[in-house]
């Protein structure tokens, strides 16, 4: 293991993440309408919040899956091996897919946990607000593709992209953060 392979792992520790991520801030552009939880309450608090909407969840589940198929082209254009790291066409599209919808699950998942903690909607969550994303959208794939999971996260010296993604994800979460509150798109900038 030279520097110029540990570079490479930690990219790719990102580049396979990215149709994860996009969603989250894509759900931000297309929010509006109906909730998720359509205003229902569970004892006494929302099931989700206002802040989970359907528009949210579909703009931004098709456009993580957009965005990882641009990268498959993008790969192939570029002559990289494997589709970019996402395996067989077939294979490649179903990880895409189950990375953004599963990182919008997993984001339901969280506001959940906030209301049941009474946290309200925006409020701030440590960990869970940075992390739940990336946590529905492993266990998602995981279930579907462990073994890609595994080679790609968690196998050797692929900790290593598991760790850059761990790292980079809280500081990414933030400045997306700001950027949708400076656009007047989120209330407040975290
Ligand atoms: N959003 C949406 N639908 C989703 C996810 C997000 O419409 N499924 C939009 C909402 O406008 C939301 C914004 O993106 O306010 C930011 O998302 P997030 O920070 O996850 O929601 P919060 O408003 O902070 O609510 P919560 O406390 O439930 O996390
Ligand atoms: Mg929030």
């Amino acid at each position: 293991m030279d520097a110029g392979e540990a570079a490479l792992i930690a990219a790719s520790g990102l580049w396979l993440a990215l149709p994860a991520m996009l969603p989250n801030s894509a759900a931000v552009l297309f929010g509006r309408g109906a909730p998720v939880d359509l205003g229902r309450s569970w004892r006494g608090r929302r099931l989700l919040g206002d802040g989970k909407t359907w528009w949210g969840f579909f703009g931004g589940a098709a456009s993580g899956i957009a965005l990882g198929v641009l990268m498959l082209l993008l790969a192939n254009a570029a002559g990289w091996s494997d589709n970019g790291g996402f395996g067989p066409t077939g294979q490649a599209l179903g990880v895409i897919t189950l990375l953004a919808v599963g990182s919008l699950l997993g984001d339901m998942l969280g506001s959940f946990i906030k209301r049941r903690l009474d946290v309200p909607r925006g409020a701030k969550l440590p960990v869970i607000d940075q992390y739940d994303f990336l946590i529905g959208a492993f266990i998602l794939v995981g279930i579907a593709y462990p073994s890609w999971l595994y080679q790609s996260y968690l196998e050797g010296w692929s900790l290593l992209a598991l760790l850059t993604l761990l790292v980079a994800t809280p500081l990414l979460h933030r400045a997306m953060n700001i950027i949708g509150y400076r656009m007047g798109k989120k209330e407040v900038p975290w």
